[in-house]
């Protein structure tokens, strides 16, 4: 368990709480870490503490940051070194929800590729604070990071009722980068003729986000638009407080970390306000990966319409319904 900062603490007590109401028999251990770890001792995450980190199943993981830090120091140091060092290569970020001004939900899920495009941190800077400064930042893409995490996707589309893959990128202006993901693409596509496949670039994706969501069933992406579109797969599926995700290392040749998509919320940190329903949700990916699907299928139904109340009133209550 790393609460982190801010609200994660609080949203990750009540995912355990309802974890073990599911009768799922888990053993927890507490890392103190984040920013206002930082900020008492300087740690962000050790080599030794991850070595340790690499001996458990699973990471629960509340929500990193505190405006008392720069931004990219925590992010970097210990929420990127997680998803790279454990090669966390899939980020998974399912939608379910109806979005604003249509009739029926949609279920769609994003395959974020996690371990390179540009959060490797290519680049540099020259001059800097000179009228003269130059920054550079470039986007990091191998055949193997991109043909394996579009073979997730084709596997996971595989296990869903439509099998249908949607591509998208930027493939008219990101041309080196997009060729190699589109090709890519096609090439996996072909070893699974039954899959259906699309391809939209990703200024047209947020359009159809909004206003057609139900013409998606797998998207796979790259880390950066996955970033972003998955902000926007939250805010047209019910808030940003029920967008739950999985960085997972599918080869498991070490832990994968579950954590909901949203930040730390500073400002609402220690009221018992916040929704703890998207790190609810996070565990049942978690128990998905560990083979525990139907306490994992039990916590998602309880988490249907929990109705408004306190970080824990609402805890209580998927833990009751999970507990029935
Ligand atoms: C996310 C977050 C992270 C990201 C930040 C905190 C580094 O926005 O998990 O979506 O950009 O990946
Ligand atoms: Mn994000």
């Amino acid at each position: 368990m790393i609460g982190g900062d801010g609200i994660g603490p609080e949203v990750t007590r009540e995912a355990v709480k309802v974890v073990e109401a599911a009768g799922v028999d888990i053993e927890t251990t507490d890392f103190d870490l984040g920013g206002a770890r930082y900020l008492r001792d300087g740690e962000i995450l050790s080599d030794a503490t991850l070595d340790e980190l690499r001996t458990f199943d699973a990471i629960l993981l509340g929500a990193v940051g505190t405006p008392d830090v720069p931004p990219g120091v925590i992010e970097r140091g210990l929420l990127l070194k997680m998803r790279f060092e454990l090669d966390l290569y899939v980020n998974q970020r399912p939608f379910v929800g109806t979005a604003p001004g249509l009739d029926r939900p949609h279920d769609f899920v994003v395959i974020r590729e996690n371990t390179e495009g540009p959060y490797v941190g290519e680049g540099g800077v020259l001059r800097k604070g000179t009228p003269y400064e130059v920054a550079t930042q470039g986007s990091v893409n191998t055949r193997m990071g991109v043909e394996r995490c579009v073979r997730y996707a084709f596997e996971l589309a595989q296990a869903r009722e439509r099998r249908h893959v949607t591509l998208v990128h930027k493939t008219n202006v990101l041309t080196f980068a997009g060729n190699l993901w589109e090709r890519t693409f096609h090439e996996v596509a072909a070893e699974y003729p039954e899959t259906e496949t699309a391809y939209n670039h990703v200024d047209a994706a947020c359009i159809y986000f909004v206003q057609d969501p139900h013409r998606y069933d797998v998207v796979v992406t790259d880390n950066l638009f996955g970033d972003i579109l998955t902000d926007l797969g939250g805010a047209v599926s019910g808030g940003i407080g029920l967008a739950s995700s999985a960085n997972l290392n599918p080869s498991r040749s070490g832990p994968s970390m579950f954590e909901p998509v949203h930040g730390s919320a500073p400002d609402i940190a220690g009221q018992n306000k916040a929704n703890p329903a998207a790190a609810i949700l996070s565990a049942a990916l978690m128990l998905d990966f560990l083979g525990e699907t139907a306490a994992a299928d039990r916590i998602r139904a309880a988490c249907d319409d929990p109705g408004t109340g306190s970080t824990t009133e609402i805890g209580d209550t998927i833990a009751a319904r999970v507990r029935d």
